[in-house]
Order: structure tokens, then C-alpha cells, then sequence
């Protein structure tokens, strides 16, 4: 039996170098797992150096449109130029305004800025989801469109979200980045809006090397986000129904290259093949997991309950919520440093840290305008309707392991490193560092 003196303050941890061998953790943890076969499709393409066709992209790219249940797909060589592609397909454009949860990473609306469009931010629940009670706060007559975001894979609540949306009158891209083949209520994530465009890097769940991924039912859409960054395709073959794209063919419309590298697809024609089976052992882990841990004092698990039909697919970054009154106001800051020096890592406060309390939407001018790009084009300034997180939302919460397959004794301790914190919490109550992260930047590390 370790002993009870938490490891952070010179005790045993629950889990020491040698208890995992460091062949189990790479197939535990390893994000991008690739069969043989996908590792042959991409030698095939490296030796045929048929990276820049479109070949391989275009059989991906039926092959996940029917996966997806969608009429059409269009591969993009990241997720943020899916992302960006769909509001070009939506035709957001100057003075409009598109509402996104505030919580997420910065892809999901900062090109709306590019548009000459405003960013609204809208507040996020208890589950750091886009809150629906919030949303109609955030439209105006300027309102084009919602970007609804999966975060963390949890499900957004499409229903009331649909209802607003379809009320004002308003476009729906959603960001299935964390959430590829999430269901909410049955229904597969990425079918409620107009649009959907999604990351498929390689830390994604559905993990594909650097790829994004666009799809909809939309013909118009479909023909203005091929029109906008697939210049070899901005042809009479691709653009048949959208009259007004048809004097500019042979150029990217959005003035950029968002073309996939075929190295990719044939690596995500393979993956797409085992990611729903992958997916179901995942869910059986981490729900394991999460069982272990249940009614124990301070955290909370982000995760559905699957009876509902919704579930969290593969599971990308999970996160449990924090509640440090359960906790004698433990910091989450003190709490991840204490199951950290347990488990040995894994566990950090805070997530993306929420945007609009970034100086990009505040103050950059990215046309030396002379004015905030965020309101440029607006006769109002939207950010004085920037959200008001509640700081519990904003700081509490903090990362878990993300198990590959169901392993429950080594499942059993890395719940135990939680436990173990929880359970004598109270050695950590003096000298703690109150000030806890809200959360991180991408590159900080590096300042
Ligand atoms: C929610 C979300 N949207 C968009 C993106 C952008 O995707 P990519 O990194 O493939 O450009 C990411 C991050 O990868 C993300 O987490």
C-alpha cells in the first residue's frame, strides 16, 4: 500500500515511472494510430510523388461524405481553411456579424474578421458548450450566421440552438473539429447547419495528418467554398449551378490555396475506415474512467449521457469541471500540480483560454484601417457585449487522460492519482497559490 502523503509534497505517487511500460502508454495514449495499410497508401503516394492531385482527395472525399451522411465533401489542407471556406460559402461579408461560443480555439471565427465581419461572442454553460440561453442576447439585424462548436466533443444542445437560428433567419456552420461522428440525439454532428468544416490533424480524433474537411447538402454552398481555395477545381466541372462564380473560374476566389495534400487523404481514407469502431472502444474507456471517479467531492465529468442517443465520439480532449467550494477553495491551479505529480502529467487547468479577451478582438487593425478590425465595419462596437464569463467557467476545469481501448487496471490508477488528491485535498490548503489559469494560448509555452 503507497503511502497517503500526496506525491506532490515529497510522497509516493500512485503511478511511478516503471508501473506502465512505455509500449503500453504509446498504445494507450498515441493520438494518430495507423494501421499498415494506411502506412503503404502513404509510401504509395511519397513514391508516385502524387502529392498535389486531386485524385486521391476526391475518392476521401466521397468516401467521407457518405460516412458523414452529407451530399458533398471538400477536403482543405487544414481545418482552418475548412472553416474559413464555409463562411465564404455562407457569403458572410462586410458589416454582418456571426455569433460564436467564447470558449474554443481561435480558428473556429477569427477569419470572420477577414470578411469585414464582427465576432459576437456568446457565453458558454456548465459544460463550456455554447449556452443557448444566451444566444438571442447576441443577435442584431447585422446577424449572418452561428458558429456552433462542439468544444472538447461534447455536443452542443442543436435543438434550441436550431430554433434561434431558424426564428432570426440565421446560417449555421457548425465546427465539429473535437467532435467527427458525434451524435446529438441520434443525429450525426455536423448535419444540423448549413454548413459544417471540421480539423482533421493530427492530435484530432479523426486523424488524419494536416487535412481539413468541409461538408454540407448545400449546392451553393458547396460551389462558393470549392470556388474560394481550390483554384484546379474552380472549373466548369466543379461550378455548374452558382451563376455569379462562373466569370471567375481558374482563380481561388478567397485569394488563397486551400488545396489537401494527397498524402493525407490516402492516410484518412484509411483512418475514416476504423474510426467509428475506434470510437466505440474509447467511449467504453473513458466512461470507465469516469465511473471511477463519480460522486467524489469537486469535479464533475464533461461527458453526455448516452442513453439520450447523443455521445462524445472519439472523445477528443477531455475535460472534467472543477468545483473548488467542494474543495475548501482549493485551487485548480494546486489540485492539476498534485494529480500531475501522481499520474505523472496529463492533468492541466483551464483549456483555450476565451477569446474575446484576446487583444486580437479588441484591438488589431489587420488592414490598417485605422480602427479595431472586429468593428471596422459595424456601426456599434460588439465588444461591449462581450461576454461575462463566470469565472468558475472560465478557470475550473482541468484535463484527464484520453484512454484508447479499455484497460481498467491501468484505468484504475490514473483514477486512483485523482482520487488520492481529492481525498486528502486538505494537504494542500496551506501556502496555495489561489490565482488559478483560466487557461492557455497555442505557443505561450514558448512565450
Ligand atoms: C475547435 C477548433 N477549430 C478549428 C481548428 C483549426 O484546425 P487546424 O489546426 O486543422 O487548422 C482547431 C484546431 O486544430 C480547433 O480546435
Amino acid at each position: 500500500m503507497k503511502n497517503e502523503k500526496l506525491a506532490v509534497l515529497g510522497g509516493e505517487p500512485v503511478i511511478s515511472s516503471g508501473d506502465i511500460s512505455p509500449e503500453k502508454r504509446d498504445s494507450l495514449f498515441r493520438a494518430m494510430v495507423l494501421t499498415e495499410e494506411a502506412k503503404a497508401a502513404a509510401m504509395a503516394v511519397i513514391e508516385s510523388g502524387n502529392f498535389s492531385g486531386t485524385d486521391i482527395t476526391e475518392q476521401f472525399e466521397r468516401e467521407f461524405a457518405a460516412w458523414q451522411g452529407t451530399k458533398y465533401a471538400v477536403a482543405y489542407c487544414n481545418g482552418t481553411m475548412s472553416l474559413t471556406a464555409a463562411m465564404f460559402g455562407i457569403g458572410l461579408g462586410e458589416g454582418d456579424e456571426i455569433v460564436c461560443t467564447t470558449k474554443t480555439y481561435w480558428a473556429s471565427v477569427s477569419q470572420a474578421l477577414n470578411f469585414g465581419a464582427s465576432a459576437v461572442f456568446c457565453n458558454i454553460n456548465d459544460m463550456l458548450s455554447m449556452d443557448p440561453a444566451d444566444l438571442e442576447r447576441c443577435i442584431t439585424p447585422r446577424t449572418k450566421a452561428i458558429m456552433v462548436v462542439h468544444y472538447l466533443a461534447y455536443p452542443c444542445d442543436m435543438d434550441p440552438i436550431m430554433e434561434i437560428a431558424r426564428r432570426h433567419g440565421l446560417k449555421v456552420i457548425e465546427d465539429v473539429s473535437h467532435a467527427q461522428g458525434g451524435l446529438y440525439k441520434g443525429k450525426k454532428l455536423g448535419t444540423f447547419g448549413d454548413v459544417a468544416a471540421m480539423s482533421l490533424m493530427s492530435s484530432k480524433s479523426l486523424a488524419c495528418g494536416e487535412l481539413g474537411m468541409l461538408v454540407t447538402d448545400d449546392r451553393t454552398i458547396y460551389e462558393r467554398a470549392m470556388a474560394f481555395g481550390h483554384y484546379d477545381r474552380n472549373n466548369a466541372k466543379y461550378i455548374t449551378e452558382c451563376e455569379e462564380l462562373k466569370p471567375y473560374y481558374h482563380i481561388a476566389l478567397g485569394g488563397v490555396k486551400g488545396r489537401a495534400n494527397q498524402l493525407c487523404c490516402a492516410i484518412g481514407r484509411d483512418q475514416l475506415k476504423h474510426y467509428d469502431e475506434r470510437c466505440v472502444e474509447i467511449r467504453r474507456a473513458m466512461n470507465y474512467f469516469w465511473d471511477q471517479l463519480e460522486g467524489l467531492p469537486g469535479i464533475r465529468a464533461i461527458r453526455v449521457d448516452e442513453s439520450t442517443g447523443s455521445n462524445m465520439a472519439g472523445w477528443y480532449c477531455p475535460y472534467g469541471i472543477y468545483k473548488p467550494q467542494e474543495l475548501h477553495g482549493l485551487s485548480v491551479k494546486r489540485f492539476a500540480e498534485a494529480v500531475r505529480a501522481e499520474i505523472g502529467g496529463i492533468c492541466y487547468e483551464g483549456g483555450n483560454y476565451c477569446l474575446h479577451t484576446h487583444n486580437f478582438f479588441k484591438t488589431f487593425d489587420l488592414t490598417h484601417g485605422g480602427k479595431p478590425s472586429r468593428i471596422a465595419h459595424n456601426d456599434r462596437d460588439v465588444r461591449e457585449d462581450d461576454p461575462l464569463c463566470d469565472p468558475s467557467l472560465e478557470k475550473y476545469c482541468f484535463s484527464v487522460p484520453r484512454f484508447n481501448y479499455l484497460d481498467r487496471d491501468v484505468i484504475d490508477l490514473y483514477a486512483a492519482g485523482y482520487r488520492k488528491v481529492i481525498e486528502h485535498h486538505d494537504q494542500l490548503l496551506e501556502n496555495d497559490e489561489k490565482e488559478a489559469q483560466g487557461g492557455h494560448w497555442y505557443g505561450s509555452e514558448n512565450q
